[in-house]
C-alpha cells in the first residue's frame, strides 16, 4: 500500500479531490453494504423511527428530552428528511438503515469544518436489531463515503462516557480514543465525561485496502 495516499493515488481514487476542490458538494443518493440499504430519510420513515426514539433505552446516552411522542417523531423525521446532503459547512447528512424494508437505524455525519477537512459521526439504532453488527456495518459505510468520495480528512465521534455500546462501535471501526473530556457538559443536569474517538482518511484506507479474515 505504499504510496497510496500520493497526491496522484488521491487524484485518481478520490472524486472530490479530482474534483479540484476539497469537496464535491455532494447531494447524497443510495449506498448498499452488504445487509443494508442506506438511503435518505422520507416521511414514510415515521413508523420506524419513532418505534426507537420512543424507547427510554435509545435515550438514555442522548442529549434531549428522553424519549419522543410520536409529534416529535414527526418533526425529528421531517427534520432528518431535509438532510440529505453536505452542500456548506455544517450541514448533515441523515441516512436510514434499512434491511428487508424495515428501518433499522439512522446514521448522520456532520460536516464541521471545510478548511480542516473534518466532520463528526453520529448513529441511533432500534435495540431490536442489536448485537447483529449492522450499526458497525452502516457506520463504516458512511466513513468511507466521506473518506472516498467527500474527501475528508478526518471523521471524530463523541459519546457519554459511560455510553459502553457506543464506545465499543468506534472502537470496533479503528477508531482511536483520543480524550477524555472530564466533566465538560451538562448531561440530564449533572456535569459529565466526554469520550472523543477519531479516525484519519489515511488509517481509515489502509485499514480497508488490509484483507481481513
Ligand atoms: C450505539 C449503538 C448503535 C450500538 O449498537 P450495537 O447493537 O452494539 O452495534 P452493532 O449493531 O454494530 O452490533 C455490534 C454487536 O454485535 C456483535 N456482532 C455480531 N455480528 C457482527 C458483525 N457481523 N459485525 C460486527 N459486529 C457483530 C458485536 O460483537 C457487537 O457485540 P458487543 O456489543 O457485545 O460487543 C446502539 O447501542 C444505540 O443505538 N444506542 C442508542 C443511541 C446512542 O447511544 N447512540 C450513540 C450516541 S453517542
Amino acid at each position: 500500500m505504499g504510496g497510496c495516499l500520493s497526491p496522484a493515488w488521491l487524484w485518481r481514487n478520490c472524486p472530490a479531490v479530482r474534483a479540484g476542490i476539497p469537496y464535491a458538494a455532494a447531494v447524497f443518493t443510495a449506498i448498499r453494504t452488504r445487509r443494508l440499504a442506506l438511503r435518505p430519510v422520507t416521511m414514510g420513515d415515521l413508523d420506524d423511527v419513532h418505534a426507537f426514539q420512543r424507547r427510554p433505552d435509545v435515550c438514555r446516552w442522548m442529549l434531549g428530552n428522553g424519549p419522543r411522542s410520536r409529534e416529535q417523531s414527526r418533526e425529528s423525521v421531517a427534520a432528518m428528511s431535509r438532510e440529505d446532503g453536505l452542500r456548506v459547512e455544517g450541514d448533515v447528512l441523515t441516512l436510514a438503515a434499512e434491511v428487508d424494508g424495515r428501518v433499522t437505524g439512522t446514521v448522520e455525519l456532520v460536516w464541521r469544518s471545510q478548511a480542516d477537512r473534518t466532520a463528526e459521526i453520529g448513529y441511533v439504532f432500534n435495540p431490536e436489531f442489536s448485537g447483529r453488527g449492522l450499526a458497525t456495518e452502516a457506520v463504516a459505510a458512511l466513513l468511507g463515503w466521506g473518506f472516498d468520495e467527500f474527501g475528508l480528512h478526518r471523521v471524530y465521534g463523541r459519546c457519554h462516557a459511560s455510553n459502553e455500546a457506543s464506545a465499543r462501535l468506534m472502537t470496533r471501526l479503528g477508531m482511536r480514543c483520543e480524550a477524555r473530556h472530564v466533566e465538560s457538559y451538562l448531561f440530564r443536569g449533572e456535569w459529565a465525561d466526554r469520550l472523543v474517538f477519531a479516525v484519519l482518511a489515511r488509517e481509515w484506507l489502509s485499514r480497508s485496502a488490509t484483507p481481513r479474515g
